[in-house]
Parts: C-alpha cells; structure tokens; sequence
C-alpha cells in the first residue's frame, strides 16, 4: 500500500467537518505523515441529498467500507445505537481501527468495543465524543496519568448550553433557540437527546471510565434536563444574579462496610443547576463546552472551548484519524523492515 486508506460511516455534520479539516491543513498533514491520507468511501442513507462537500465517494452500502481490505481506518459519524453497534462490531473483528464520536455507542458498549479492540491488536479512538474540540480525553490520559482524578464538574453539551444562554442573554424562546441549534448543526438528528441530558449522562459515563477507572452505566446517573426552564424563570432569578446552566457532576463515595473494607462507588447526576458569577462555569456560554476537575496533585482545572459544530468536532476526530495512521504506517514499516512484504 502507499497510502493510509480511510471509510467514513456518515458523511453528515461532523463527516463534512472532517473532511474540511483535512483539505484546510493539508501541508500540514502532509509534513506529519509519510504516505497521504485518502478517504475511499462514505456512507450515507441518501445519494441525492446535496452535501457542502463535494469529490467524496459516496455509497449506501456499508459492505463497500466493512468488506475493503484497503481499508485500514474506519471513521465512524453516523450516531445513534443501530445498527451502529453492528458496524463498528464487525470493523473491529475484522482489524480495521476505528474512531468514533458516538458518545451513546461509547456509554452503552464501550466496555466491550475497547475488550474487542485491545484483543485484535486494532485502537479505538474517541477523542471527539467529549467535549467537541477541546482534547480532554488525551488530556486525562496523558496529562494527568501520574494524578488522580476526585471530582468532575462541567457543561458538557453544546445545544443545551447555548439555548439557555439564548434564553438568558436575548429573551429567545426555547423553541426558537433548539431550532437555531438543529440549523447550526449541534443537536442531535434527535435533539430529546440534547434536551433531556441523555447526551450529557453520555459523556459523563466516558468522562467517568476515563477518570476514575471505574464503569458506570448510563441508569445509574441521576438525570433530569432542560425543558422546565422558562423564561420566567430566568427573569426572577437574574435579578439574583443566578443563570441556569445543564450540570454534569460526579465523584467518588466511599462506604464504610462493617467489618469490611471501605467499598468505592460513583455518584452521578445531570441537572439544571443555577449559578452565579464566582462559580467558574458561568463562563462557559452559547455552544462552548466547559469542564472543572479537581485532583489529588494539581488541584483545581479548568477547560473551555466549542463544544460541538462541524468543524470543531472534526478537528477533535481529525486528530485521533493522526495518531491511528501513525500507528498503521509505523507497523508497516516494522513489518517491511523484518523482511516481509504486504
Ligand atoms: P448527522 O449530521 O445527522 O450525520 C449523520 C450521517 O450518517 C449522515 O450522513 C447520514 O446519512 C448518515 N447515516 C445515519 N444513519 C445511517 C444509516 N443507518 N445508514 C447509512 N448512513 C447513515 O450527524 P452528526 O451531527 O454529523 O453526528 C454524527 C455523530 O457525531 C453522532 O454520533 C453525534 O452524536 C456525534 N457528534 C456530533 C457533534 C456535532 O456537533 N454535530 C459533535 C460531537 C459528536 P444522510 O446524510 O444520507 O442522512
Ligand atoms: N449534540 C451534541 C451537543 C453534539 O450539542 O453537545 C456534541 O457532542
């Protein structure tokens, strides 16, 4: 092969930020890598529908990406569950690498996707299910490796987040606010996800995994979302000084068992909370993300950026799409170099 061979599963939002990326920062790309990057194929549920991004081959049968051997990377931005699952299932048993930003694929299956990865000697790479474009995840695992995570505080979705701060900065109504946000490319294809927390308990289980080493599920996070705020509401409590915010929180309890050791659990909860000026969160406003962990050796963290949009999330997906190939390049120079031959 002479190149690192690329099947999009979705070529939507998130597929045609990526894309964009790549044409943007081709030199750049080009400079980190020494074979070109080619996307074979995309698959999309409807051929005719016109795309911002054109000169991508476009097919609606998933086997022309699962069943190329060409292909080393799948890239997977089609969301939801099903048939999802199966896809990136069947990628990853028959030794493609994968990268998603499917946070409720991660949060319902990720336990067993990473368990089928590590056994096919293929990575799983998710950096842009969390938090958009800010790189938390390799953050966490790199950054913080030697520290240890105690508490996660954070806005962790984008059409919530800029919905309230509609509501709150220009009197928008809710209904008008989620349409700008469905029009702008944040919401999901079913913003109930958005609205309701689900995408936040989402990320927050990922977060979670990522921290605290330890598995949550998606029942066990208290949950409840935005579609009780009003804009009466945030006119009464304005004049406290409060604005309401969709807060993802968790940490680690300990119960003491007697007689035993001290047993460990997660506590986690998804609500509207509203916060004042001090609280560092309040900052984070319109589609921005923000997240505030607190940690046995640094401390106090706080991060903040675009929380989800085209660009922003293909950047993050972008990058994972970086390391996969160095890695796919770097095993087939090893394997030249012992003299075998693909
Ligand atoms: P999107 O705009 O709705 O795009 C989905 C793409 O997948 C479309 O091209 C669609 O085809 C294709 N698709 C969906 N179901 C399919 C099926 N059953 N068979 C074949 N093709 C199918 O979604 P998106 O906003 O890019 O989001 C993609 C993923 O990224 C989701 O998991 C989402 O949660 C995640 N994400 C999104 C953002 C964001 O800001 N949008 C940020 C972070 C993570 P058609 O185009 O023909 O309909
Ligand atoms: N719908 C999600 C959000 C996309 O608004 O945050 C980014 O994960």
């Amino acid at each position: 092969y002479s190149a690192v061979n690329i099947g999009l599963l979705g070529f939507g939002t998130v597929g045609q930020g990526l894309i964009e990326g790549i044409r943007w920062n081709k030199e750049k790309l080009e400079e980190q890598l020494d074979e070109p990057l080619i996307i074979k194929k995309a698959l999309v549920r409807s051929l005719e529908k016109e795309r911002y991004v054109q000169g991508i081959d476009l097919t609606a049968s998933p086997l022309d990406i699962l069943n190329d051997p060409e292909i080393d990377i799948v890239v997977e931005v089609m969301g939801n569950e099903h048939p999802t699952y199966a896809y990136v299932k069947q990628a990853l048993l028959s030794g493609k690498h994968v990268v998603t930003a499917n946070k409720l694929l991660l949060a319902k299956h990720g336990v067993e996707l990473e368990g089928i990865a590590r056994h096919q000697g293929v990575q799983l790479l998710y950096e842009g299910s969390v938090l958009g474009g800010i790189p938390i995840l390799r953050t966490i695992q790199h950054g913080l490796s030697g520290d240890r995570v105690e508490e996660i505080r954070g806005i962790l979705n984008g059409t919530t987040n800029y919905i309230l701060t509609q509501m709150v900065e220009s009197g928008q109504s809710y209904e008008t606010a989620l349409k700008a946000a469905q029009a702008a490319g944040y919401a999901e294809s079913d913003p109930t996800m958005d609205v309701s927390g689900l995408d936040t308990a989402c990320k927050l289980v990922i977060l979670c995994r990522e921290c605290f080493k330890m598995n949550i599920r998606i029942e066990d996070v208290e949950l409840s979302g935005i579609q009780d705020v009003t804009l009466e509401e945030i006119k009464n409590k304005q004049i406290e000084g409060k604005v309401p915010k969709l807060m993802a929180q968790a940490g680690i309890v300990k119960s003491e068992q007697p007689l035993n050791d001290a047993v460990k659990k997660i506590e986690a909860k998804v609500g509207v909370e509203w916060i004042g000026k001090e609280d560092v969160l309040s900052q984070v406003t319109g589609v921005d993300n923000g997240l505030a962990l607190k940690t046995k050796l640094v401390g106090e963290l706080f991060w903040k950026g675009p929380g989800a949009g085209g660009l922003a999330t293909g950047g993050a997906v972008l990058s994972d799409v970086l390391e996969v190939a160095r890695y796919v390049l770097l095993s087939r120079n090893q394997y030249r170099s012992q003299g075998q031959h693909f």
